[in-house]
């Protein structure tokens, strides 16, 4: 089976979605990996890494033409889905949820496509699971962002110029990444307090140090595959009214709530923003998602009158991208070990990772 990985085509995007490590395991097992020229070096793995691990390097048009498995860490450009073999087998985070239109162009190009966001969140999958692995990424580097921007430090300091209180810092949204954003900002000294909407975060939220703000919503919002489900319009504008006194008392606010396939929800409205001090930062991690903070610019930083920063950066796993392929890469490999079977692509349909993850079938949507 000829495996190829190409240099990702997206701007901005420095990753790489198998790293050489990885490689040399697939070539151990009987893969043989074809690597396009300078594809690890944004993220720190230079071609010849890649050869050491067995795998050959070549240019984008050499290495697809022959190629059963193309894997990405993004979507791909439209030049690269028309050169694809009508044979081969497309694997990325290709975002099919919420957007037919992509899912039909990939049907089009008359391939197989697999989504690793579209993994089931099993206990089976969690090695696979590339979406908790970036967004641990995310969660952390939000936190060094925001420390950062803001002209104060984030632990306490005893000194002899006097006592610094600690910042304060309140996480929306403990998911995966609001989890580590929580660990990251205490092992910063801050004081944290967080907020979800389903209610069985709030042990998890406690046992990394932090307080985790009670609000009744009138019924928890855990939906299927422990995501959250939408809130009713009343449930989302008691929420915003509930958040603004705690907002406005906090020097930091990482917001990371979402809901699969629809609009991220707003949480921090106008009101919520002008009831923060000068120089305190807001970093939006939904921001590609339209933002969970009304005032947020995707891939821009806000200066707002009174002083409030808003980090607008998306796609956070990508600037430490040599950790972020390292564990995206692993990922892969362990959903590739589930499905290669005699050296193939076995897309068993009454497997529930294989019928979760192929959103194309060989030109048709599934
Ligand atoms: P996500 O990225 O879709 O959402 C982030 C967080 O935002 C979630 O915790 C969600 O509850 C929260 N949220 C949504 N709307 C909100 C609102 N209006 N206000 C406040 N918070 C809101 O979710 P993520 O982080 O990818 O995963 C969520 C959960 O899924 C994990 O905490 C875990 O329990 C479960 N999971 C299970 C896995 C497995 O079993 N293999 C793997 C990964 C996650």
């Amino acid at each position: 089976m000829n495996i190829a990985v190409l240099r990702e085509t997206a701007p901005n995007e420095t990753r790489v979605a198998l790293v050489p490590d990885t490689v040399a395991k697939l070539t151990k097992a009987g893969m043989t990996v074809k690597i396009e020229r300078g594809a690890g070096e944004r993220a720190a793995y230079p071609d010849d890494l890649y050869v050491k691990a067995g795998a050959t390097v070549a240019d984008r048009s050499q290495i697809l033409s022959d190629a059963d498995l193309v894997v990405t860490v993004g979507r791909p450009d439209d030049a690269v889905l028309s050169a694809l073999p009508k044979k081969a087998a497309l694997l990325g985070l290709l975002a099919p949820l919420g957007d037919p239109r992509y899912v039909q162009r990939l049907a089009e190009a008359g391939i197989t496509a697999l989504s690793m966001d579209a993994i089931p969140r099993i206990t089976r999958a969690q090695a696979m699971d590339a979406l908790s692995s970036q967004s641990n990424i995310a969660g952390y580097k939000a936190v060094l962002l925001a420390a950062s921007e803001l002209p104060k430090f984030f632990p306490m300091l005893t000194t002899a110029a006097g006592t610094i209180r600690p910042a304060k810092v309140l996480i929306l949204g403990a998911g995966v990444a609001g989890l580590q954003a929580i660990a990251t900002a205490r092992r910063l000294g801050a004081v944290v307090s967080a907020y979800d909407t389903r209610a069985v975060v709030k042990e998890q939220v406690q046992s990394l140090g932090a307080s985790f703000l009670e609000f009744d919503l009138g019924a928890d919002a855990e939906g299927a595959g422990g995501y959250a489900k939408e809130l009713t319009p009343e449930q989302i504008q008691k929420q915003r009214q509930f958040m603004v006194d705690h907002i406005g008392a906090s020097d930091v606010v990482i917001t990371t709530a979402l809901v699969p396939g629809r609009p991220a929800p707003l949480l921090i409205t106008e009101e919520a923003v002008a009831a923060m001090g000068p120089g305190s930062v807001i970093v939006d991690l939904a921001a590609e998602a339209g933002g969970n903070c009304a005032l947020t610019v995707a891939d821009q930083t806000v200066v707002t009158k009174n002083g409030v920063h808003i980090i607008g950066k998306t796609n956070l796993a990508a600037t430490m991208p040599a950790h972020a392929s390292q564990l995206y890469s692993r990922n892969v490999q362990a959903l590739l070990e589930a499905l290669i079977k005699d050296g193939a692509l076995a897309l068993d349909p009454a497997d529930e990772i294989a019928r979760g993850t192929t959103i194309v079938r060989a030109g048709v949507a599934s």
